[in-house]
């Protein structure tokens, strides 16, 4: 996409965003209850903290949070190769795993994020993302938990940015170019 970007319209408003959260987050509470195990939380950064500070809130569970920063993306197309700028620094062998991510598009992040949080034998991985992009998956992906599937659109907000703007937004907003 050349030129730049601007909003469009809104998507997903703010409080569908907050009662969906809530569900996901009563949904994971009642899978990990009763595991014995701590769960891991582990944030990519920087799209999803958003996201993955308001579904912890929520969380009646013995949790542990590390942060990573990955990405497959330049601008508003994927790369198609997934660079790790940081990496946790929490031991997470032994315990439940759940990877937070704010959008699965092509899925070469998150596939390569599993394979690489699996290397470190956790007792479990599972994945949790605020947007399901379906159609444009290069790779397949196993998602947990989903908050909303969307069309085939670039969209901004609730963490999500084009070059580092709009994330603050409380809504998810379709974009378009300018
Ligand atoms: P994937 O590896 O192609 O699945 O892309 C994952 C990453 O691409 C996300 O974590 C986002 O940072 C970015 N991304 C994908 N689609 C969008 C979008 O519509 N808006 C903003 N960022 C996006």
């Amino acid at each position: 996409m050349a030129g730049s970007i601007e909003l469009d319209r809104p998507l997903i408003d703010a409080p569908a965003i907050g009662v969906r959260v809530a569900e996901l987050a009563g949904e994971i509470t009642r899978d990990f209850a009763g595991s014995g195990r701590a769960l891991s939380v582990i944030v990519v950064l920087k799209g999803a903290c958003f996201f993955a500070i308001d579904l912890m809130r929520h969380l009646d569970l013995d949790t542990r949070l590390d942060f990573l920063q990955a990405s497959s993306y330049r601008g508003t197309s994927s790369t198609g190769e997934v660079r790790l700028h940081s990496d946790i620094h929490m031991p997470i062998a032994g315990t439940d795993v759940l990877l937070v991510e704010d959008i699965v598009d092509t899925g070469l992040t998150a596939s390569w994020l599993l394979r690489h949080l699996a290397s470190h034998e956790p007792a479990s991985v599972k994945l949790c993302t605020l947007l399901d992009k379906p159609a444009g998956r290069r790779v397949p992906v196993h998602m947990d938990y989903i908050g909303f599937t969307i069309p085939d659109e670039f969209v901004l907000g609730y963490g999500l940015d084009y070059e580092e703007r709009f994330r603050h937004l409380p809504a998810v907003y379709a974009a378009r170019e300018v």
